[in-house]
Parts: C-alpha cells; sequence; structure tokens
C-alpha cells in the first residue's frame, strides 16, 4: 500500500498550496456548492497546511465511511473503478510547482484532493460514485460502454454544477473546483447550461484539452443516485449498438 510521506513536503509544496488553497476560497464561497463547501471544513481542510491523508481519513471515516487511497498517478479503469466500489477515492501525492500554477499535464494532488474530496462528505454523492462504480465494474470489456462512463464520470464528478436549492447555479465537479478560470467560465453566460439527462450526457463527447462547453446541472445529489437505473439502462441499451459521436 502506497503512502502519502508526508514528511517529504517541502516549503515550496506547502506555499504552492497555500497560494491555490485562498485564490479559491476567494471565490468559491459564492460559486461552490453548499454541500462542498462545508465538506471543505467537515474533512479539515485549511489554507496553510497540505492535507495529512491519516487526518483527513479519520474524518471521512466518520462522515461516510469513505477513505483516501494513494495511487501513483492516473489509475488503470478497472482499478479506479475497484477502488470506488471498495470506498476508496484514488489520490496521488505530488503537488504543482509553482512555475506550472495554472497548467498540468495531469491531475496533482490538489485536483485530486481540493477537488474530489470534500464532496465526499456528503451521503448522496457517496452512494452514487458506489453504485456508479458497480455499473462501470459490468462493463469493462466494453469499449462502447465505457466511453459512456466516461462521459457520465466527466460531466458529473469532474465537471458537473447543481442548482442549489437557496443559492442558484453552484459548482460540485472537482476538474471546475480545482481551476480558477474554469469556476469563473462554467457559471458565466458563455458556455451551455444544460439539465441532468443521462441518455444525452452518454452521447455527448467532451474535450480535455479546453474548458468545457457544456455543463449538466444536477438539482439534488439524491437527483445523481436516483438516476442510477436510468444510467443503467442507457448504457445496457446503446452497449449492444454503439452509436459514433
Ligand atoms: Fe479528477
Amino acid at each position: 500500500m502506497l503512502r502519502q510521506n508526508y514528511e517529504n513536503y517541502t516549503a515550496e509544496n506547502q506555499y504552492v498550496w497555500q497560494l491555490l488553497f485562498d485564490r479559491q476560497m476567494k471565490q468559491l464561497p459564492s460559486m461552490a456548492s453548499a454541500a462542498y463547501l462545508e465538506g471543505i471544513e467537515a474533512v479539515g481542510f485549511v489554507r496553510d497546511r497540505i492535507p495529512n491523508f491519516d487526518e483527513v481519513n479519520k474524518r471521512l471515516e466518520k462522515l461516510t465511511g469513505w477513505q483516501i487511497e494513494v495511487v501513483k498517478g492516473l489509475v488503470p479503469t478497472k482499478e479506479f473503478f475497484e477502488l470506488l466500489n471498495q470506498k476508496r477515492f484514488p489520490s496521488s501525492t505530488w503537488l504543482r510547482t509553482l512555475a506550472e500554477l495554472d497548467y498540468l499535464e495531469e491531475p496533482d494532488m490538489f485536483h485530486d484532493t481540493f477537488g474530489h474530496i470534500p464532496i465526499l462528505s456528503n451521503q448522496d454523492f457517496c452512494n452514487f460514485l458506489k453504485g456508479f462504480s458497480e455499473i462501470a465494474l459490468e462493463y469493462l470489456d466494453n469499449e462502447w460502454a465505457l466511453k459512456m462512463i466516461s462521459r457520465l464520470y466527466w460531466f458529473t464528478v469532474e465537471f458537473g454544477l447543481i442548482r442549489d436549492t437557496e443559492n442558484g447555479l453552484r459548482i460540485y465537479g472537482a476538474g471546475i473546483l480545482s481551476s480558477s478560470g474554469e469556476s469563473i467560465h462554467s457559471l458565466s453566460d458563455n458556455p451551455q447550461h444544460l439539465p441532468y439527462v443521462p441518455e444525452k450526457i452518454a452521447l455527448t463527447d467532451y474535450r480535455i484539452d479546453i474548458m468545457q462547453t457544456n455543463y449538466f446541472v444536477i438539482d439534488s445529489y439524491k437527483q445523481l443516485f436516483d438516476s442510477l437505473p436510468e444510467i443503467e439502462k442507457v448504457i445496457r441499451k446503446y452497449a449492444a449498438e454503439p452509436v459514433l459521436v
């Protein structure tokens, strides 16, 4: 089992965390989902210290039973969904340098933790993630199904927006929450804000090298969880007859 090796973080690492944390927390209180903002406090993230995974895991354990699992980098699909199925969220431990504050080839620990972990304090979201992994694990040998699954994951867990009852349009996707520019872009009038329809998402392609042009908006995390049977139906329907879009 890989470990975080907290003592290896340098003063620059701590400074980069603080810069990124401050920049996002300056704008996110009026932009991020209430559940996410509550989650930041619940999991104990603070500006002046890179999170210690052992401490975060103790808090998560009590909140929803989820855990951070240290991984080297991007995880193969099967292992990724097996981890989610065991209520373990994979996170790298390396942090971007000062020189690459806004441009990354692959997700670092700021994305993996600041972006993904706070919302794991929300039980409905966790239930969705676990149920989603169960569906994904059934289709590991079907390339077309996996493409739809990655789209559904992308447009929810990574780039999802929510219409918070009291606050209006808010962010919950980790790819947005860990990016200053995309946080602003996602809520602006430039992109399309579309209703959450699993079938539509399964058939919508995305690009990883630009800010998104489409965001799908949920009404609640319960809605995500409740949509699992529909997701399963959509995947089953198209897995047998690929549609090329
Ligand atoms: Fe991510």
